[in-house]
This record gives structure tokens, C-alpha cells and sequence, in this order.
């Protein structure tokens, strides 16, 4: 079983979409597991405070570490990967979760206000992730992100129907163009050589498509593509 443990001081938004269709169902099967924990709970004086104003001076409030450190120190699984969600993180991808996928635990911290203590990373060997170049009210909606990247990952989850081998980035490419009937809908028809039956052509026509869709979207992703 592949469990995910959230940090989080919004545990209302869990389990949320997660909860539903084929991932509820494999939620129910025990093929992974979400464990919330309310950050606050921590929290040691009766007004529950979680955050603090940022030393030098700035606007917004940080998570304190000491909060914090309680909270990950009573619920951390011995070995699992700690992850802070942020926006200057390292850049979440398909490899990425492809990792998370082997784990058996992870530990996902969301953060709220401006963000933490900087010491609660280093202390706790936290690795800091961004699902990418633009910011987020708080962590949850990257968490959502990430799990459901590494749920659709894990055997068993996902039917049959599914497959994981030709879809985009597994290739290093983006997936080619897909059709289906009828044959001709407003006036467009499906491209020929998917009606031709030859798998090798269509084999290789999907390719050329994939990498021209890569070659113009995502040149970063066809510069690495090109030198492999
Ligand atoms: N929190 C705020 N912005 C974020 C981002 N881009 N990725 C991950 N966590 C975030």
C-alpha cells in the first residue's frame, strides 16, 4: 500500500476529489492510503497559534518550525521522503512521480501565509517542491496534484482501459493527436492513416506527430529528446 501523509491546517479539503471514482474505489481496496493531520493540533498554547511574524521585517506571517517540527516528529513514518510544497522548490515531473510511486510513505507539508521557518528544512531533511512557475495560495491544490500523478502510477489503480505507456512524457515526447467516431464530424475528417489498418504506418505517424507537437511546444522537452 502506497500512503501519502498531509500537513496541512485546511484538513477539510481532504480527501476531496481523491475520494472519488477510480481512486475512491482504490482508497477502498487499501491500494494506497491518506492520512490528514491538522498542523494546528500541535500547537501548545490555548489560542492554538501556528505562525509568527518573519524576523528583518516583511509582510505575511511564517509557519513556526517548533510548530511544525512537533507535528512531523509525532506522524513521520521512519525513511519516508519529506516534502515542503513552494513555489522556489525543486520542479515537480513525471520522473518525480514516477519516484514517489516506489515509496512507501510520503509525507506532503503544505504551507500557508508566507511560508516556514527555514531551519524546519534542513532539520528535518525536507526536500522543497513546485508543481511550477506560478504561486499558489497554499500547498493543498499542489498536493492534489502530486498524488493524484503518483495514484495513477500505482498497480492496480487505473483499469485496463488506461494506458500509461504511449500517453505524454513517457516517451520524453507529447502524446500524438487521438480520434474516434465518426468518421467525419463537422465537415473534418479523421487523418487516413488511421483508417488504414497498417499498424507500422500508424506506429510511425504517431511519432512524427508526437514530435512535432514536442518540437513546437515544448523545446525544452525536444532539446533532451534530440541528444538521447
Ligand atoms: N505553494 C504555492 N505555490 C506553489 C507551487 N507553485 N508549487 C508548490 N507549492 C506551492
Amino acid at each position: 500500500m502506497w500512503q501519502a501523509q498531509v500537513f496541512t491546517l485546511y484538513p477539510e479539503f481532504y480527501p476531496g476529489p481523491l475520494s472519488k471514482g477510480l481512486y475512491g474505489k482504490a482508497l477502498a481496496k487499501n491500494l494506497w492510503n491518506l492520512k490528514v493531520i491538522n498542523i494546528r493540533d500541535a500547537a501548545e498554547d490555548k489560542h492554538k497559534t501556528v505562525d509568527d511574524t518573519p524576523y528583518g521585517g516583511g509582510s505575511g506571517m511564517l509557519i513556526k518550525a517548533d510548530v511544525l517540527a512537533k507535528s512531523l516528529d509525532k506522524n513521520k513514518v521512519k525513511g519516508e521522503k519529506i516534502i515542503y510544497l513552494s513555489p522556489k522548490g525543486k520542479k515537480f515531473d513525471q520522473y518525480y512521480a514516477r519516484e514517489l510511486s516506489k515509496q512507501k510513505s510520503v509525507s506532503l507539508v503544505c504551507g500557508h501565509f508566507e511560508g516556514v521557518d527555514e531551519r524546519i528544512l534542513s532539520t528535518r531533511n525536507i526536500e522543497e517542491v513546485s508543481i511550477g512557475d506560478y504561486v499558489l495560495s497554499g500547498g493543498e491544490t499542489a498536493s492534489f496534484v502530486i498524488i493524484d500523478s503518483v495514484l495513477r502510477l500505482l498497480p492496480g489503480v487505473l483499469g485496463n482501459e488506461y494506458s500509461k505507456k504511449e500517453e505524454s512524457f513517457e516517451n520524453g515526447l507529447l502524446e500524438y493527436p487521438q480520434y474516434t467516431k465518426p468518421q467525419i464530424w463537422e465537415e473534418k475528417a479523421v487523418p487516413e492513416v488511421l483508417l488504414s489498418g497498417d499498424h507500422n504506418k500508424i506506429k510511425h505517424w504517431r511519432l512524427s506527430q508526437s514530435e512535432a507537437i514536442t518540437r513546437v511546444r515544448r523545446p525544452d522537452l525536444w532539446q533532451k529528446y534530440k541528444k538521447n
